[in-house]
């Protein structure tokens, strides 16, 4: 958050090293890869693209937010549009990468800011196969889903609330799983860094009711993601 630097980071030789620095942006909270090479990072009241298709890698500005209280969750949406969640405003954003179009398409008390830094929303994952968004609100210690219309992003359902106990950052969902034909499945495996409950958390988004199951103790646990890299699939970690 205080440094536009976008840092790679090698999760088997364990080595990181600055790629870019995003100019323009006073320090990144949010990245999303939604083609492939091609990255959505929320940098201030900017969305900006970062290109690995060259190399350099290089970024440029897709729009800014000017409305914007405190950007600070990205998903996928559509191949076109990525979900932007605004923590300090409390709503969301469908932003199209390409024509740098936006609206707001969601707002709701679950994802409203409080607390001294007024946080609300904070980590948002969008899961295609059931048109379901989850999302944490961070001060409220509360994880929730809402059914949307895949292609306008507006809740087509009522807010479901998962708990009320326990802090949740970000979050991500689990590895792809092989179907015996070969092609693949999303996972119904959804993990919550849980922040300053140094934690990883596991959640079966199959049934009902799920509670969290540790699975990992990190300090300070803000994010996470499956790793695809060669030795990395389906267990590789990475949690800042
Ligand atoms: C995105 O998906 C739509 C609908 O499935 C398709 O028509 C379009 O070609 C796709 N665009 C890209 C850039 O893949
Ligand atoms: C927020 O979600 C709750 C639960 O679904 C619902 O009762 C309420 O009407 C929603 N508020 C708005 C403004 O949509």
């Amino acid at each position: 958050m205080n440094s536009a630097a976008l840092i790679s980071i090698d999760l088997i030789a364990k080595t990181s090293s600055t790629v870019l620095t995003i100019s323009g942006a006073p320090g990144l909270s949010g990245i999303v890869k939604y083609a492939p090479d091609l990255f959505a990072v929320i940098g201030g009241k900017g969305v900006y693209r970062v290109d690995f298709t060259s190399n350099p890698p290089k970024s440029s500005l897709i729009k800014t937010i000017s409305e914007a209280g405190n950007l600070n969750g990205l998903s996928t949406f559509t191949n076109e549009s990525v979900l932007v969640g605004d923590a300090g405003k409390g709503v969301v954003y469908r932003l199209d990468v390409n024509k740098g179009t936006y609206e707001q398409v969601l707002k709701n008390v679950t994802m409203a800011p409080s607390g001294s830094i007024p946080f609300g929303i904070d980590g948002l994952r969008y899961r295609a196969s059931d048109s379901t968004l989850w999302y944490t609100n961070i001060f409220k210690n509360s994880f929730h889903r809402v059914l949307v219309d895949p292609v306008t992003g507006k809740a087509a359902g009522s807010v479901t609330t998962l708990w009320t106990n326990l802090m949740g950052d970000d979050l991500c969902f689990g590895p792809a799983v092989q179907q015996a034909d070969g092609s693949t499945k999303e996972s119904a495996k959804v993990y919550v860094a849980t922040n300053g409950k140094n934690s990883l958390v596991e959640v079966d988004t199959s049934v009902q009711k799920p509670s969290p199951k540790t699975v990992a103790t990190v300090s300070g646990s803000t994010s996470c993601a499956v790793g695809r890299g060669e030795g990395e699939g389906g267990c590789g970690w990475c949690c800042v």
